[in-house]
């Protein structure tokens, strides 16, 4: 703006369009009423489906809060992981940690196409699914968070950045921390997100050498599980990350990990004898730190580089670009 010594005439339009170019380049941040005349029951109808699905199969929660992760840490949540491949178009649903195993799509499709009824072209598949892993974690009892909106959709995704960004199960404690700190999280942060593992299941062929290999392991945890999870054959039998409350969003992960029964080889490398016991120990005894964590850290997440203002597009089928 022109100082009121300054020889330059600005007029009052001219004013007004630099005051509305600014405006525009806030609102190209995200907002927490951003749907609030466009859409204003979405975040209703979004609820109600979550809710309806996780009654119908308590660990669709665990899956929708999993897809978020995954969108997020390739390339931002811009709901590129939603893509199908096509003869033309390979896109993440194939990468290594997400092939047969993540799952989710069919409930945001609802929840897409209730919304287009509603509203058409004007709710992101990448809003969707941030807001449906919130509403999950509500719906299996943990604690809720302050979502912003206006996050678009990526017209592209990337197989080689799902491969190289989401963290492997094979991971140390140091490998860990780096895969989350490439992405700005601190150490803390971490550990807490990684309490999303008070929820939902893995195949046991991500989980089979800690079995048969591991001595942080209980044995008489390692044993039973050994019943579904054979040093051969069984890729794909399913065991609770959680032994305790599977599908319960409590502390429970946090006081497995002490007593060596953490089911990944990652999730029992958190409580190992390295400078992440101490938190570990804390969430364990106090939910409501664990709770506190873990919601800061999934604002944080669901806020890496969206996509905003006239970047991407609103998909109208979250399965492809428009
Ligand atoms: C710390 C590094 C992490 C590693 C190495 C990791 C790895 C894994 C693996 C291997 C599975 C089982 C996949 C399968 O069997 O096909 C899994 C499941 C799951 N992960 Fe993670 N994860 C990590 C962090 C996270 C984070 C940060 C979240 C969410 C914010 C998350 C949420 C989940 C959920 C909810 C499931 C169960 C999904 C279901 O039952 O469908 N994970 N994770
Ligand atoms: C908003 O959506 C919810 C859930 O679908 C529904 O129960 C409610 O009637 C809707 N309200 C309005 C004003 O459309
Ligand atoms: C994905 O899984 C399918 C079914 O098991 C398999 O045929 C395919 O080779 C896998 N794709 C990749 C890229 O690993
Ligand atoms: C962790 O894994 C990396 C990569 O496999 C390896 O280079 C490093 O030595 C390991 N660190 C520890 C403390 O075992
Ligand atoms: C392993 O877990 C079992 C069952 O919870 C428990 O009775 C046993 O004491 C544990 N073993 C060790 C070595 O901690
Ligand atoms: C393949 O998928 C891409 C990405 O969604 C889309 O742009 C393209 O139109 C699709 N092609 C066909 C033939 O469906």
């Amino acid at each position: 703006m022109a100082s009121p010594s300054s020889t330059n005439n600005i007029s009052l339009p001219t004013c007004i369009m630099v005051l509305f170019i600014l405006v525009e380049a806030v609102s190209g941040q995200l907002s927490a009423n951003f749907y609030a005349s466009s859409c204003p029951n979405f975040s209703s109808i979004i609820s109600s489906a979550v809710n309806s699905a996780v009654s119908n199969e308590a660990r669709m929660g665990a899956s929708l809060l999993r897809l978020h992760f995954h969108d997020c840490f390739v390339n931002g949540c811009d709901a590129s992981v939603l893509l199908d491949d096509n003869s033309t178009f390979t896109g993440e649903k194939t990468a290594a940690p997400n092939n047969n195993s993540l799952r989710g799509f069919n409930v945001i499709d609802t929840i897409k196409s209730q919304l287009e009824s509603s509203c058409p072209g004007i709710v992101s598949c990448a809003d969707i699914v941030a807001t449906a892993a919130r509403d999950s974690v509500v719906a299996l009892g943990g604690p809720s968070w302050s979502l912003s909106f206006g996050r678009r959709d990526s017209t592209t995704a990337s197989l080689s950045a799902a491969n190289a960004n989401i963290p492997a199960p094979t991971l140390n404690l140091s490998g860990l921390i780096s895969s989350f700190s490439n992405l700005g999280f601190t150490t803390n942060e971490m550990v807490a997100l990684s309490g999303s593992h008070t929820i939902g299941q893995a195949r046991c062929t991500v989980f089979r050498a800690r079995l048969y290999n591991e001595n942080n392991i209980n044995s008489s945890f390692a044993t039973s599980l050994q019943a579904n999870c054979p040093s051969s054959g069984g890729d794909n039998n399913l065991s609770p990350l959680d032994v305790n409350t599977p599908t319960s969003f409590d502390n429970s992960y946090f006081s497995n990990l002490l007593n060596q029964k953490g089911l990944l080889h990652s999730d029992q490398q958190l409580f190992n004898g390295g400078s992440t016991d101490s938190q570990v120990q804390t969430y364990s005894s106090n939910s409501a730190t664990f709770f506190t964590d873990f919601a800061n850290g999934m604002i944080k997440m669901s806020n890496l580089s969206p996509l905003t203002g006239s970047s991407g597009e609103v998909r109208t089928n979250c399965r492809r670009t428009n």
